[in-house]
This record gives structure tokens, C-alpha cells and sequence, in this order.
């Protein structure tokens, strides 16, 4: 613990989409933290700018905080510029979680990276934490060799997350919340009723990473690979009729498209069985999607 009596908590990736929210959540849900959230381009207030892919950096940074956890949300997460940005996406979601790693083994610290359903290739839900990974596409694959990184370096763990939505700086920014631009048109929109997914809140994710750390500077084992999911199967289509329900807004013109999504090559269902955190007590409410939707939507909608 730290003078003040707070265990310190460094989030990388504290500007994106889940990182800013479990960043809230240590701050403003329990009183045992002193955080402090990293950023590369959008670098607020209250948040450093490091570039994770600069390796005395992270060191540096890592040695002054001294953090008792590193929760590591920062990636390249967007599949069709993973595929054509092979080597850059290399160098953050694999080269700075190894160097992240080295320097929480150094500095005595627990790690948690963030990961994705998407190293399973969506063909025999549910997964369980120890189903084998065949990833599809280059985000995946590098995702997984973050997690390769992060099991060979120590005492460390993994949370596979599904796709997600939650507070948003722009509708762009969740691939789910950027479904509501099919409602702002009248015109015909072409909506995928293909691949199924469990849109899971970063509010959700955030309420058990920070379980999942208050367990582990309690002394309880906080090892290996972890799994959390929303339990609602929707298309993306599903999510776009919710949509229109909860906002009143006609879907007459959306039309469920029954073939493979195109561009980068994704799993059909790559469910995520919870069943190991549910075990060990941790069992944060799921936001239902309605509910979930309307707060993400809400500042968006005229
Ligand atoms: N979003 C999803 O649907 C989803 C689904 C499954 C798993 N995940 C996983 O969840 C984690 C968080 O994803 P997210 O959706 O929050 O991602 P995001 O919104 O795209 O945020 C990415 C974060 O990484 C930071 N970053 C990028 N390059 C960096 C660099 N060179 N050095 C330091 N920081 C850098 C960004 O900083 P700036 O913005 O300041 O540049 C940003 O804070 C990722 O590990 C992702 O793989 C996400």
C-alpha cells in the first residue's frame, strides 16, 4: 500500500472506450485506489501521455508510479486495420504487453491484459477458459500472442472480453453504438443478421476487473485466463431492431442481411462462458442491452 493507505493502480489505454470507464470505477467505486490512467493521443487532465511501444518509457513510468496492479486496456482493436497494419499493431498489442510484463516483474506488480473473444474462431460456443484459441483474422492472432507474452512472464492474468459498448466520446467509437447511424436514414440499410454476438457495458467489465483486483491484493490467486460475457446472443441487426424500440424509431428500412460480414474474417459465435469468475464469487450485475443502449445513445439522440 501506498502512504496514503491505497493500493496504486496503473490503467493503460485510459482514453479509449473500456479504459477511460474502468478507470472511473477505480476512482469512484471503492476507496482503496490511487490511479493513474495513461493515454497516446487524446491525453486529458488527469491522464500522462506514454507511448507503450517506447520501451524506457514504460519503464520509467512504471518505476515512478510503483503500482501494485497494471490493468492493460490499450490495443489496436479494430480487425480491418489490424489487416493492413500488421507490423505497427505487432509492436502495441504484443511488444508493449511484453514490455509491460518485464516491468511489473520488476516491480513486483500483478498484470491483467485485456483480451478478446476473437481468438476463437467461433465455431463450438460456449468457450470456456481453457477451450484451444484459432483465431481468424490478424487482430486475433496478435491478441493471442499478447497473451502467449503475458502467460510465459509470471504470476500475471488474462480477461477475454466479448464486444463492447458504454459511454462514448463519438457513435463511431463501439461497433455497436455505430449502428444507430442506420437510424438516422430512411434510406435502405443493409444490416448484418449473421454473426452472433453478447454486446457486454464497459461499466459491466470495469465493476469485474475491479473485483477481479481487490481479490488479488487481498492475497487470492488471480492466475491464468478469466472469461466475462453478457449473456444476451443478438445479430447486429437484433441490436439495431433494440435500438429502434427503445428510441421509438422506425427500423422498416433496415433489412437483415443473412450472409458472412465482409472485410476482415470473423468467428460466428464466440460466446464466452463466465462459469470460471462466477465460480470464485465474482458475478457483477449484466446490464440488460435496452437499458445499456439507451444510457451509450442517449446524448445522441435528438
Ligand atoms: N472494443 C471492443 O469491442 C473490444 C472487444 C473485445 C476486446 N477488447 C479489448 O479491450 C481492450 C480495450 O479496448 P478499447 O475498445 O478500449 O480500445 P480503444 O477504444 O481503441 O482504445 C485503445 C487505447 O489504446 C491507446 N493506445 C493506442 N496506441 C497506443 C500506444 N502506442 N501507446 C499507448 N497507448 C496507446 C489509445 O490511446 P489514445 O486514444 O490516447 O491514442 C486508447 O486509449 C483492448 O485490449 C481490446 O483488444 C475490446
Amino acid at each position: 500500500m501506498s502512504s496514503s493507505g491505497k493500493y496504486r493502480a496503473l490503467i493503460t489505454g485510459a482514453s479509449g472506450l473500456l479504459g477511460r470507464v474502468v478507470k472511473r470505477a477505480f476512482t469512484s467505486q471503492s476507496q482503496n485506489w490511487e490511479v493513474l490512467g495513461t493515454a497516446f493521443t487524446r491525453v486529458k487532465e488527469d491522464l500522462i501521455a506514454l507511448d507503450l511501444t517506447k520501451e524506457n518509457e514504460v519503464f520509467k513510468a512504471v518505476q515512478n508510479f510503483k503500482p501494485h496492479v497494471i490493468i492493460h486496456c490499450a490495443a489496436e482493436r479494430r480487425p480491418d486495420v489490424v489487416e493492413k497494419q500488421v507490423e505497427a499493431t505487432h509492436q502495441l498489442n504484443v511488444g508493449a504487453t511484453s514490455t509491460l510484463c518485464k516491468a511489473a516483474a520488476e516491480n513486483n506488480c500483478w498484470l491483467l491484459y485485456i483480451s478478446t473473444d476473437y481468438v476463437f474462431d467461433g465455431t463450438k460456443p460456449p468457450y470456456q477458459v481453457d477451450d484451444e484459441p484459432n483465431p481468424l483474422n490478424a487482430y486475433g492472432t496478435s491478441k493471442l500472442q499478447g497473451e502467449e507474452v503475458v502467460k510465459k512472464a509470471g504470476n500475471f492474468a488474462i480477461l477475454r472480453v466479448p464486444l463492447l459498448y458504454g459511454q462514448i466520446e463519438k457513435i463511431e467509437e463501439s461497433a455497436v453504438t455505430i449502428l444507430w447511424k442506420n437510424l438516422q436514414t430512411t434510406d435502405t440499410r443493409k444490416t448484418s443478421d449473421y454473426e452472433r454476438r453478447h454486446p457486454t457495458t464497459t461499466d459491466d467489465v470495469a465493476a469485474v476487473i475491479l473485483s477481479m483486483a481487490e481479490k488479488k491484493v487481498q492475497g487470492e490467486n488471480m492466475s491464468g485466463i478469466f472469461h466475462w460475457s453478457g449473456n444476451e446472443n443478438m445479430t447486429k441487426y437484433d441490436m439495431v431492431q433494440t435500438m429502434g424500440s427503445v428510441f421509438g424509431v422506425s427500423t422498416d428500412h433496415v433489412i437483415a442481411d443473412k450472409t458472412a460480414s465482409s472485410g476482415a474474417h470473423r468467428p460466428f459465435n464466440s460466446y464466452l462462458s463466465s462459469d470460471r469468475l462466477e465460480a470464485m464469487g465474482i458475478k457483477p450485475k449484466r446490464t440488460p442491452f435496452k437499458e445499456g443502449i439507451k444510457a451509450a445513445l442517449q446524448p445522441y439522440v435528438n
